[in-house]
């Protein structure tokens, strides 16, 4: 639970728990992490390319979604598209069931576009970003 004093609202761009301590980040905080974090180099997780048959699956649903249209051409994002290539192929898949069962439910978009591919489309396309 948290809640925001409203005449310091404009300021305080987010709060988070941990072991019922509360913390609030100002905005000249949040942008120093995030040029902190943009200036750092993208980790190598050593995944594996996906095998052709499975690239070929996941290409398929991801041209008719047109996820590059956000993601950018190389999935390597841009401002606040997040970057897809190399991420971790867990991670990535079970963002992406999260938001088609919309667990995660930050953004109602890419859960109808989740909801518009199969779990199987899903499963390929996380394979095919990861080893990027
Ligand atoms: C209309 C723009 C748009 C399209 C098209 C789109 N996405 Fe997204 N996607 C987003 C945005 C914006 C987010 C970040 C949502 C958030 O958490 O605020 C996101 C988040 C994600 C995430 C979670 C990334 C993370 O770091 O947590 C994954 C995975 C993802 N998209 C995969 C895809 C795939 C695969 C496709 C195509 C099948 C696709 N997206 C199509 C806009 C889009």
């Amino acid at each position: 639970m948290c809640s925001l004093d409203a005449g310091l609202k404009p300021y305080r761009m987010s709060c988070f728990t941990a072991s019922n301590a509360f913390f609030f980040l100002v905005a000249w905080e949040v942008m120093a992490l995030a040029a902190y974090f943009s200036q750092k180099t993208w980790p190598n997780l050593q995944q594996p390319r996906a095998p052709a048959d499975v690239a070929a699956h996941a290409l398929q649903a991801m041209n008719a979604v047109v996820c590059s249209s956000c993601h950018q051409s190389q999935y390597q994002g841009d401002g606040t598209q997040p970057r897809l290539a190399g991420q971790g192929k867990d991670y990535l898949q079970q963002s992406m069931i999260d938001f088609r069962n919309r667990s995660r439910a930050n953004n109602p978009g890419m859960s109808d576009l989740m909801r518009s591919i199969s779990e199987d489309d899903i499963a390929a396309c996380a394979a095919y970003l990861a080893g990027l």
